[in-house]
């Protein structure tokens, strides 16, 4: 595969793709959606809709709905996940994956976080669905928490890997899963341990906060996202295993817009909204680490190649140029705050 093309001012890839994105619905996904159309070329749609989708129809419609949204001229692919409940049907599960209409099934536990109530309840429930994706090869995307009120919150991933995770790959050994947003030196150990069969998507936002943001002089509820962002010795080696160049890893945003006053209230919604930023940040992060030679990698070509799709044929640019982000968007709905807000980063996407 041919490396980026990178001299000091411009940084030239293969076009990315977001393996985990919340684009909403209705007026806000108008809000947002070009935001992540404009930097990817596709993106995991997560199915956490009220109500979630769970239909083949449902993600043939909601898919319709996101590309009417998306701007005229923006090639943009939504690749449409089945939210899986305890009455997972594997028949309609392999139905939707073999019309070319499921890329992926994502298991919530029930309550682990946003529009999570229709999860899962016992992972036994799921196992016949679990059996029947692991023989077609169809992806089993997790959050990985466990949401045990006694297990601290900032504990459950870990604990999650334990109880859960451990056991979904023991019994099912040639499942594709991805541990979606991992925030711990606990998952990326657990995922380098595993075999080409086992990847996680790491968001911009985990590669550069650790707990502390959501308190600086004060609770800061912008920082606050689910999995919850954890201790600076488990941000850096998220950030060793982004830029490492293996292929178990790659790009996933998480973005997660709720509007400012579901965020700045007395119970904060879980959420972060990268999405207008983030392959600049992304870009930060890996220039910081030395390993702008490894955005390629992470951004374009292991999600992919994971999921057994072609890579994009097209490049995007990024120039040396600093960008100040806004410290709000207006939608017609109300403010957004986006991540990075009022900072200035040194590398933008170029208008092409
Ligand atoms: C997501 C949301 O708002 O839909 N929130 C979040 O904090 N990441 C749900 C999720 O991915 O957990
Ligand atoms: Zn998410």
């Amino acid at each position: 595969m041919q490396a980026s093309q990178t001299s000091p001012q411009q940084l030239v890839i293969r076009a990315p793709d977001d393996w985990h994105v919340h684009l909403r619905d209705g007026r806000m996904l108008s809000a947002v959606v070009n935001d992540t159309a404009r930097q990817f070329r596709r993106a995991i749609v997560m199915p956490n809709l009220t109500p979630p989708v769970t239909t083949v129809a449902a993600a043939e419609a909601y898919r319709s709905r996101i590309l009417a949204a998306v701007e005229p001229g923006l090639a943009f692919e939504p690749l449409m996940v089945c939210y899986l409940t305890d009455d997972a049907d594997p028949e309609e599960i392999a139905r939707g994956y073999e019309a070319g209409v499921f890329t992926a099934c994502k298991l919530y536990p029930a309550h682990a976080t946003t529009n999570s109530a229709h999860g899962v309840t016992e992972i036994r429930n799921i196992y016949l669905a679990l059996e029947r994706m692991q023989r077609i090869g169809m992806p089993l995307l997790l959050h990985g928490e466990v949401t045990d009120h006694s297990v601290d919150v900032f504990d459950r991933e870990a604990v999650f890997i334990e109880r859960i995770f451990s056991k979904i790959v023991v019994d099912f050994p040639a499942l594709k899963t991805v541990f979606e947003h991992i925030t711990t030196a606990d998952a990326v150990a657990f995922v380098e341990s595993g075999g080409p069969n086992l990847a996680a998507t790491i968001t911009p936002h985990h590669l550069r906060i650790n707990r502390n943001a959501m308190f600086a002089g004060g609770v800061r509820p912008h920082f606050y996202c689910l999995p919850v962002a954890k201790r600076e010795r488990h941000r850096l080696e998220l950030r060793r295993a982004a830029t490492s160049g293996s292929a178990k890893f790659f790009l996933g945003t998480d973005s997660a817009p709720h509007l400012t006053g579901a965020k700045e209230s007395a119970c904060g919604c879980a959420g972060i909204f990268n999405a207008p930023f983030a392959i600049e940040s992304y870009a930060a992060t890996f220039d910081e680490e030395g390993a702008l030679d490894r955005l390629e990698g992470f951004a374009s070509e292991h999600g992919p190649r994971f999921y057994g799709l072609p890579l994009n044929e097209d490049r995007i640019a990024l120039d040396r140029r600093d960008i100040v982000v806004p410290p709000r968007i207006g939608t017609d709905l109300g403010d957004l705050v986006p991540f990075h807000a009022d900072e200035t980063l040194p590398w933008s996407l170029s208008a092409a």
